[in-house]
C-alpha cells in the first residue's frame, strides 16, 4: 500500500509536522508514504487554456504537476494537509488543485482511492470550512472517498516559530486522533 501526502503549506509549519506524524504511523504499519512539499516543487499556475487541455488531454506547462498527478494515480490513497486561510487553502494548494483538473478531463478512475483531510489554523470553525470544502469540493468531483477529516487549531505566531500544533494544549488529543487516522485509512485499503 503506497500512500501519497501533500502538504500545501507555504512554509515549514504544522500541516507539515503532522504530515511527518502521519508517516512515523503509517511506516508503523508497513504502509509506504511519501510526503511532496508543494512549496519544494515547479508549480505554474493554471492559465485556464482550456481549448488546449481539453483537445490534447495534456497541460502544455512543463512544471511538476504531470509527476505529481502519476503519483496520484498511482497512490492507493492520500493525505492533503493544508492551513486555513480565510475558511480556504492557501493558493499553493489551489494552483495543486487547479492543476489536478486534468484528472477530471481525462476522467481518470480515482474511485479506489481514499484520502484524509486535514486544516489547521487559528479559527476552528474556519478550519472545519475549509476542510469541509476541500472534500466536498475537490474531493468529491475528482470522486476521491474522504474517509477521516482533522481540524487543529494553531497558535504559532504567539510562539514565534512556525510549529506549535503538538505542545499548545489546544489539541489535547491530537496524537490519538493522528493514530486513528491513520488506522482507519489503514483498514478502508485493506476493505477494497
Ligand atoms: C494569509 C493568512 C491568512 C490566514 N487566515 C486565517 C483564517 O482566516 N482563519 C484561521 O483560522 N487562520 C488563518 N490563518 C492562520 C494560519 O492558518 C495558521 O497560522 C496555520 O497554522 C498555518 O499553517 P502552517 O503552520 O501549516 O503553515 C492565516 C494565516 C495567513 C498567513
Amino acid at each position: 500500500m503506497k500512500i501519497l501526502s501533500i502538504c500545501g503549506s507555504p512554509r515549514k509549519g504544522n500541516s507539515e509536522a503532522i504530515l511527518n506524524r502521519l508517516k512515523q504511523e503509517l511506516e508503523k504499519k508497513g504502509i509506504e508514504n511519501e510526503i511532496i512539499l508543494l512549496r519544494n516543487k515547479n508549480i505554474q499556475r493554471c492559465n485556464g487554456c482550456v481549448e488546449y487541455c481539453n483537445k490534447n488531454l495534456d497541460c502544455h506547462h512543463d512544471d511538476d504537476m504531470a509527476e505529481i498527478r502519476e503519483k496520484m494515480i498511482d497512490a492507493d490513497g492520500y493525505i492533503f494537509a493544508m492551513p486555513n486561510y480565510f475558511a480556504m487553502p492557501p493558493g499553493l494548494f489551489k494552483d495543486f488543485i487547479d492543476k489536478c483538473s486534468i484528472l477530471y478531463t481525462t476522467e481518470t478512475d480515482l474511485t479506489s482511492k481514499r484520502a484524509i483531510v486535514i486544516s489547521v489554523g487559528t479559527d476552528l470553525e474556519n478550519i472545519k470550512e475549509n476542510v469541509r470544502n476541500i472534500s466536498e469540493n475537490f474531493c468529491s468531483i475528482l470522486k476521491i472517498k474522504v474517509i477521516a477529516k482533522g481540524a487543529f487549531v494553531s497558535r504559532s505566531e504567539l510562539k514565534g516559530n512556525d510549529n506549535d500544533i503538538f505542545e499548545n494544549g489546544l489539541n489535547q488529543d491530537i496524537e490519538q486522533q493522528l493514530k486513528n487516522m491513520a488506522e482507519e485509512l489503514a483498514e478502508s485499503l485493506k476493505k477494497d
